[in-house]
């Protein structure tokens, strides 16, 4: 399966840059969205210089009115093929801290959760009209574990996870596919500022390649790097209760 108009999601750093100059080659249109407008502009560079057209945009995926009518637009200039809803919002809570603020919250839950269910229901209705398209929704491996260290993460990504999951069921029958990633430790900004150790870590660079290939076989539930999946299919065989007493050390 190859793709000829993608859209990406925080494009300016780390995984969604990483993808969008791995998919930059001639005859290729990107759609390259985050907030900021210069690390965004030199992403773009980079792949107009591998021969892909670029366009940009700069804006906050919470401010949803906004990025309803971007998709919209998109989709109408260049019918997607590929939409990478990648933009995500990371970070730990400080061990002597006992909740994160309603603000904070608000946020965790708007970019992680809110956001890519909003942007995958814009772009389902014109890719099942056309009875074509691939959905990808970016979530993480925490979306398996009740993570103590990162409350509002884990559980923004495991909704996302679950809407992943009823959404593929929902849009197959229309042909358009819905693909969960679910990344272990990946070399970027985001994990870079964890204090927590990073096992298995793969660069931003590795990731996009291992996403790409699985995407292009079609694969709705992807986790990486390898070791990851191990650890996921081993945790369901161990009881929770020794899982959640693991975890309570962090
Ligand atoms: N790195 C890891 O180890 C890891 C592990 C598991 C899952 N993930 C997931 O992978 C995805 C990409 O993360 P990353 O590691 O590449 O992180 P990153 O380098 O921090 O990049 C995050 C991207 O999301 C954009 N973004 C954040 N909040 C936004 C908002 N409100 N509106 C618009 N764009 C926003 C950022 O835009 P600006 O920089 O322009 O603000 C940036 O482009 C996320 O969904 C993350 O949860 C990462």
């Amino acid at each position: 399966m190859t793709f000829a108009s993608i859209l990406i999601t925080g494009a300016s750093s780390g995984i969604g840059a990483a993808l969008a100059r791995h998919y930059a080659a001639p005859g290729k249109i990107l759609n390259l969205w985050g907030r900021d407008g210069d690390r965004l502009a030199a992403v773009a560079e980079e792949c107009r210089a591998r021969g892909a057209t670029v366009v940009t945009r700069a804006f906050d995926v919470t401010e949803y009115s906004k990025f309803v009518i971007a998709l919209e637009e998109a989709d109408a200039a260049h019918p997607l093929d590929l939409a990478i809803f990648n933009a995500g919002l990371g970070g730990s809570l400080p061990k002597d801290r006992v909740g994160q603020d309603a603000r904070h919250a608000e946020l965790m839950a708007g970019v992680n959760f809110t956001a890519p269910c909003i942007g995958a229901n814009v772009v389902a209705g014109p890719m099942a009209a056309r009875k074509k398209g691939h959905i990808v929704l970016v979530g993480s491996v925490a979306a398996a574990f009740p993570l103590p260290m990162a409350p509002l993460y884990s559980g923004s990504k495991a909704g996302l996870e679950m809407f992943a999951q009823a959404l593929s069921l929902r849009l197959r029958r229309h042909g358009v596919a819905v693909t969960l990633v679910a990344p272990g430790f990946i070399d970027t900004p985001m994990s870079q500022s964890l204090n927590e150790p990073r096992p298995f870590l793969i660069s931003a660079d590795q990731a996009a390649a291992i996403i790409a290939r699985r995407l292009a076989k079609g694969r709705r539930h992807i986790v990486l790097p390898w070791q990851f999946s191990m650890i996921l299919g081993l945790s369901k065989l161990v009881p929770r209760a020794v899982v959640r007493a693991i975890l309570s050390v962090f």
